[in-house]
């Protein structure tokens, strides 16, 4: 999609991190902004920061529209399509972005809490699918539209996660509607985005765990546990800043691009992988004790 501007984005997860940065960099691009998210006092605030950043750039003004949406629900989901469409007449931009890091951080090895398993499959994979289910009909009846998803290095790199799951599955649908999209000719660009370590909220993602996927007394995490959370904490602190994903996601619109990758030194790592399923050799530990620490 050439020209951004005038038209409609729906952001979800954009009340922190990368999606407030996508909020920013589209309505920088002249569009029309609805920003979604589970969490209504911080989508207010950044409603204000997205006209703050505006104005401090001598951008003109655009629309935007805050949406409190969890992505979890289907019909939630229907509800932001709904009055999106109602608002702005269309939508040309959607990002699937909102995710929740679980509590796959802290898990025993080989420990499964079945909830936390829930509660992440249902924010970061069905949130994208009932996204998917909500906008896409309407993207192709206008023969026009863009689809971003926001899935994670961790979605290429073997993990006992959840959150690996999730985003393994989010890599998979992604490459499936960009094939459906493209061979058919639909009108419809796809983009997968993969994010390295960027600095953001989502270690605090216990934020919006649900009171039904509280962790049990049994997942209380050992001192090596806590060691690795800590690590992960230094690795997003030390992140790639938001709003350099922002300008990325941005221009893979522009230019109808799939694979948005923030680090590629991560990418060339799969390079073992893809020669171990070649040769039909076993996963080589020493690369997912590498990958267990990617995001
Ligand atoms: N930060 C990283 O290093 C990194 C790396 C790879 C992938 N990602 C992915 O990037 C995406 C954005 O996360 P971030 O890093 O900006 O973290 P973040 O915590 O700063 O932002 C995530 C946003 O999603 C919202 N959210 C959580 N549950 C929701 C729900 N059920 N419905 C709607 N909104 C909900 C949160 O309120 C928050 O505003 C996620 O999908 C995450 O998995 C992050």
């Amino acid at each position: 999609m050439k020209d951004l501007k005038g038209k409609t984005a729906v952001v979800t997860g954009a009340a922190s991190g990368m999606g407030l940065s996508f909020a920013r960099r589209f309505a920088r691009a002249g569009m029309n902004v609805v920003l979604s998210d589970i969490e209504g006092p911080a989508l207010d605030i950044a409603v204000e920061d997205v006209k703050a950043s505006l104005a401090e750039r001598g951008s003109d003004p655009v629309e935007l529209m805050a949406a409190v949406t969890d992505v979890a629900s289907a019909d939630e989901v229907e509800a932001l399509a709904t009055s999106s469409i109602e608002r702005f007449g269309s939508v040309a931009v959607l990002c699937n972005n909102a995710g929740v890091g679980g509590g796959s951080l802290t898990a025993s090895p080989g420990g499964v809490h079945l909830e936390d398993w829930k509660w992440v499959m249902d924010v970061n994979f069905w949130g994208v699918v009932h996204g998917h289910a909500s906008f896409l009909p309407h993207m192709l009846e206008n023969g026009e539209g863009h689809i971003v998803n926001t899935a994670s290095m961790a979605g290429h790199f073997p993990g006992h996660s959840a959150y690996s799951a999730s985003k393994w599955a989010v890599v998979g649908i992604s490459e499936g509607l960009f094939d459906q999209m493209t061979r058919e000719d639909l009108g419809v660009g796809v983009s997968c985005l993969c994010p390295g370590w960027v600095n953001t909220k989502i270690a605090e993602s216990a934020r919006n765990r649900p009171e039904w996927a509280a962790p049990s007394a049994l997942n209380e995490p050992s001192p090596e546990q806590e060691a690795r959370v800590e690590f992960i904490r230094d690795q997003l602190q030390s992140g790639l800043d938001p709003d350099a994903v922002g300008d990325l996601v941005h221009d893979a619109i522009i230019d109808d691009q799939f694979w948005i990758f923030t680090d590629m030194t991560m990418v060339a790592a799969l390079e073992t992988r893809f020669k171990n399923v070649l040769a039909c050799a076993n996963p080589a530990m020493d690369l997912g004790a590498a990958l267990s620490q990617t995001n």
